[in-house]
C-alpha cells in the first residue's frame, strides 16, 4: 500500500511499522495523515504476520502536534462535524500491542499520539510537551487526561497551563516513557523490543494489552475482575498449556496463537 504522509512496511520479525514523512512540517498531523496512519495501523493490526506495531517520525521530529495551518479557521461547528479527533479512538482501540519510537519533538497532538501507544521508546533529544495554550486552545487528543495518569496532576497541569517541556530524561524520570536511547540506536532499540514482543504468546499479548488499558476505564474493583476473568479465559488456550508444559520440562515454547 503507498502513502503520501507516512511510509508502512512490514518488517522481519512481526512487526508493521509506520514512518510519519511530512519532514517539511516537522509531521504535523493533518486529516490526511491521520487517515492514512489509522488505515496503516489498521491493517496491520489484521495482519496474522503481524505481532507489534511502531509509530516513528524522524531525527528532528515525532511529530509537532495536529496540523495548526488546517484548524486556524475552522469553526467550532466544523470541528465538531468534522471530528477528526474520533479518528484517534482507533489508535486507542487496536489489539496488538502499539510502540512509538521518539526522536525530536512530541509536541501538542504529537505527544498525544505518543500516549495514544502502549510504550514510548524515546531518543535522549526527544521533548514532549503540550503548548496548546498557547494557541489559545487546550489539548484535544487526550492531552489533558492521560498526562495526568501518567506524571501526575502537579506536572501535568504546568505542562498544560505553563507549556513546560520535558526532556526524554524527565519524561524517563516522571514515567511518561519506558526506556531513553542515544538517537542512533533508538530505532533498532525500539525494534529489538517489538520483536521481542511479536514471538510472544499472541492471545495472552492480546489479552494482557486489554486488561491493563482497563485501568482507564474501571474501578480498581472492576479492573481486578475484569483482569481474573481473563486470567481464568486465557486457561482455554493452547498457548498456555503449550507454556507451562514448556516450563515444566524445561524448553522453550512454541506458541500457536490458539
Ligand atoms: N502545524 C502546522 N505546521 C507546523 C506545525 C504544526 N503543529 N509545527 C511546525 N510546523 C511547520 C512550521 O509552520 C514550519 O513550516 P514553514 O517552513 O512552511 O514555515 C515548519 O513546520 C518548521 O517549523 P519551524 O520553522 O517552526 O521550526 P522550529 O525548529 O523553529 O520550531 C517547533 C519547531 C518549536 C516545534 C515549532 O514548529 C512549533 O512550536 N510548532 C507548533 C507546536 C504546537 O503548538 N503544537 C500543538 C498543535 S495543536 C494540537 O496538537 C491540538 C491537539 O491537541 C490535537
Amino acid at each position: 500500500m503507498s502513502y503520501e504522509n507516512i511510509l508502512a512496511e512490514k518488517l522481519e520479525g512481526g512487526v508493521g511499522l509506520v514512518r510519519l514523512n511530512r519532514p517539511k512540517a516537522l509531521n504535523a498531523l493533518n486529516a490526511d495523515l491521520m487517515r492514512e496512519l489509522v488505515e496503516a495501523l489498521m491493517l496491520f493490526d489484521a495482519d496474522p504476520e503481524v505481532g507489534c506495531l511502531v509509530i516513528t517520525g524522524n531525527e528532528k521530529a515525532f511529530a509537532a502536534g495536529a496540523d495548526i495551518k488546517e484548524m486556524e479557521t475552522a469553526t467550532t461547528v466544523e470541528m465538531l462535524y468534522n471530528d477528526r479527533i474520533s479518528l484517534w479512538d482507533r489508535i486507542h482501540d487496536l489489539k496488538k500491542p502499539v510502540i512509538a519510537s521518539v526522536s525530536g519533538v512530541a509536541l501538542g497532538g504529537g505527544c498525544e499520539l505518543a500516549m495514544a501507544c502502549d510504550m514510548i521508546i524515546a531518543a535522549d533529544n526527544a521533548r514532549f510537551g503540550q503548548p496548546e495554550i498557547n494557541l489559545g486552545v487546550i489539548p484535544g487528543a487526550g492531552g489533558t487526561q492521560r498526562l495526568t495518569r501518567a506524571v501526575g496532576k502537579a506536572l501535568a497541569m504546568e505542562m498544560v497551563l505553563n507549556n513546560r517541556w520535558l526532556t526524554a530524561e524527565e519524561a524517563y524520570r516522571f514515567g511518561l516513557v519506558n526506556r531513553v536511547y542515544a538517537p542512533e540506536v533508538v530505532f533498532d532499540e525500539t525494534l529489538r523490543i517489538a520483536r521481542e514482543i511479536a514471538a510472544r504468546a499472541p492471545v495472552a499479548i492480546r489479552i494482557a494489552k486489554e486488561s491493563v488499558n482497563a485501568t482507564y476505564d474501571m474501578f480498581l474493583g472492576d479492573g481486578i475482575r475484569f483482569e481474573r476473568r481473563n486470567f481464568y479465559f486465557l486457561f482455554s488456550t493452547e498457548d498456555q498449556k503449550e507454556g507451562m508444559n514448556a516450563f515444566v520440562n524445561k524448553r522453550d515454547p512454541k506458541w500457536q496463537g490458539k
